[in-house]
């Protein structure tokens, strides 16, 4: 594998809208995000991916761009957002932005245009296309968000838009070479103007099967998810993204992660590495373990046991082609520590224990704000404290489907995106620190540890034991094991994991218990002679005797084998 300069960081991703606000408009922003750099530099963080700040109408949080070229007001000014490049280079950190091509704003020029005018050259730029002669849209998909992904055109005969998202979301016509060429300018712009490259967003989808044929229910709504056609075509988008890469990334030696959802662990190699796609992708194997329907009553959590297996898998299948991005939670999903491990580890030696196991895996991790102070969700007691637009479809379909509104309600609240949307607590004050007027999404009561204030003096906070694992993942003489070592998987027992990482003249096991009681984990001969504790997750956790290691619960250890 070729060296490159994003190799070996830690990366992290702000939301801006709840990061800091600095305005007095209960709207995290730009200039806040400048403020907190230093705080972000202490933790140990090179690479940073803002979500989007482009000019939005909001429907779907700045996921739905108006114009790709300036920063919205609400963040800010164009100028905010260059000083907090520059400002960020010199701390060593590089910005990358969301970018967002698989649909832009129904607010976008194009779309205006392309609607004003069925002869204007905007039309095929998005997809139109008539209705069947029964009245029923082209095709069958639902939109991630609910409903059919077609909308009828008003004023228009039996004429349809697409939209995998929201209907304010219209999908853009990759086959359009004229759309390339705009969007691969517009990067291009960005990348000279200093950042460091992209996360990007909900990149596959772009490919379609321009037939639409639709697919086979997969609920009483007699429509299909259309994630599972972009999962079905994920072997045949690659002509798109090479050349997305080469006109764009390969020329500025940038980063690239790519949103890439349903991607078979058989096609890393196309995916990642020197002959990828993208820099990396994160790794989503754990999350696709959810059932994908909107009716949330239906979905079986993932365990901690399966979380581990997924990966495990999909590290095995990166260890000789690239490195994959592994991810606790991000804006998206709720909190890790409360869905993928043991409700009695919902808590801080859990936020430890689950952060070891994940930081120290192969690939560029990437922390989501607030993670590293152990955060859980937020109790949300009513609907209408929910922002997130996909909560408010599965809600309905529960009550749809008579479930109780109170249990509606949990069910949601366990689901919705806002989990990780609410405001960064910064302090013990009224509004957290994030703001001195009430936010634009509820704060919680943070008013105990889980705030930064509270776990900055603290030398055994969950924010301080990151900043420990950041910098083991950064010492000099770990670094070239846990950065390009390969991942080797020996766990057994459920709810444990054991792993190395190895490379020729290097071992490092990391040994993780989310049981409710010890575990014991056995040694090869003679490994022990030589074994020593590089990192525990909390004051003498570890015992070892013989060659057994014994791990208390609630507990991760990383240790050294060999010199
Ligand atoms: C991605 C984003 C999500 C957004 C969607 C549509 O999945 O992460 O927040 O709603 O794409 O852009
Ligand atoms: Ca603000």
């Amino acid at each position: 594998m070729h060296k490159k300069w994003w190799h070996g960081k830690i990366a992290y991703q702000i939301y801006p809208k709840s990061f800091k606000d600095t305005n007095h408009d209960g709207i995290g922003d730009i200039r806040g995000i400048i403020e907190k750099l230093p705080y972000l530099k202490l933790l140990g963080i090179e690479i940073l991916w803002i979500s989007p700040v482009y000019v939005s109408p909001f429907v779907d949080q700045g996921y739905d761009i108006a114009d790709y070229e300036h920063i919205d007001p609400i963040f800010g000014t164009d100028e905010d957002f260059d000083e907090l490049i520059a400002k960020a280079k010199e701390l060593g950190i590089h910005i990358i932005m969301d970018l967002v091509v698989n649909h832009c704003s129904s607010e976008h020029i194009w779309f205006k245009k392309a609607l004003a005018d069925k002869n204007s050259e905007y039309r095929d730029y998005f997809y139109f296309r008539k209705g069947n002669e029964d009245g029923t849209p082209p095709d069958n998909l639902r939109s991630y968000f609910g409903g059919s992904v077609w909308e009828k055109v008003k004023g228009e005969d039996n004429t349809y838009y697409l939209h995998y998202f929201a209907k304010e979301q219209p999908d853009l016509n990759w086959y359009n070479p004229k759309v390339r060429e705009e969007i691969y300018a517009m990067m291009n712009r960005w990348l000279l103007r200093g950042i460091s490259g992209f996360r990007v967003d909900a990149i596959m989808n772009i490919e379609k099967d321009l037939s639409f044929p639709g697919l086979e229910p997969d609920s009483d709504d007699g429509m299909c998810a259309s994630a599972k056609m972009a999962h079905k075509l994920s072997s045949k988008i690659g002509h798109f993204l090479s050349e997305m890469k080469e006109r764009t990334i390969d020329r500025y030696d940038a980063f690239s992660v790519g949103e890439a959802f349903g991607v078979d662990t058989s096609l890393y190699g196309q995916f990642i590495g020197d002959k990828g796609y993208f820099e990396t992708i994160f790794d989503f194997k754990p999350r696709e373990l959810v059932e994908k329907s909107v009716l949330v009553f239906k979905r079986r959590p993932v365990t901690f046991t399966m979380f581990r297996d997924a990966t495990a898998k999909s590290q095995h299948s990166a260890n000789n082609t690239g490195f994959l991005a592994p991810v606790m939670e991000n804006h998206d999903e709720p909190r890790g520590i409360s869905y993928y491990i043991p409700q009695m580890w919902e808590n801080e030696q859990g936020a430890k224990a689950f952060g070891t196991y994940l930081l120290l895996l192969r690939g560029i991790p990437f922390i989501y704000q607030g993670q590293e102070l152990g955060l859980k969700n937020p109790v949300f007691d009513s609907i209408d404290e929910i922002d997130d637009l996909a909560t408010h479809d599965m809600y309905r379909s529960c009550l749809k489907y008579d479930l109780d509104k109170s249990l509606a309600l949990k069910l949601c609240a366990h689901e919705t995106r806002d989990n990780a949307r609410v405001p960064m607590p910064w302090d013990d004050s009224e509004y957290a620190g994030f703001s001195d007027v009430s936010p634009w999404l509820k704060t919680y009561s943070f008013k105990d540890t889980l705030n930064v204030k509270a776990q900055l003096s603290d030398e055994n906070s969950t924010f301080n034991y990151y900043r420990k694992l950041i910098s083991l993942r950064k010492d000099e003489k770990y670094s070239q094991c846990l950065t390009y070592g390969d991942f080797i998987d020996d766990s057994t027992e459920d709810l444990t994991s054991a792993y190395f990482r190895v490379t020729e003249n290097m071992r490092i096991l990391v040994l993780t218990n989310l049981k409710d009681s010890s575990y014991c984990y056995r040694l090869k001969d003679g490994e022990s002679n030589t074994l020593s504790l590089l990192l525990e997750s909390k004051k003498n956790c570890v015992s070892t005797f013989g060659n057994e290691i014994t791990l208390e619960k609630g507990c991760s250890a990383v240790f050294l084998i060999g010199k």
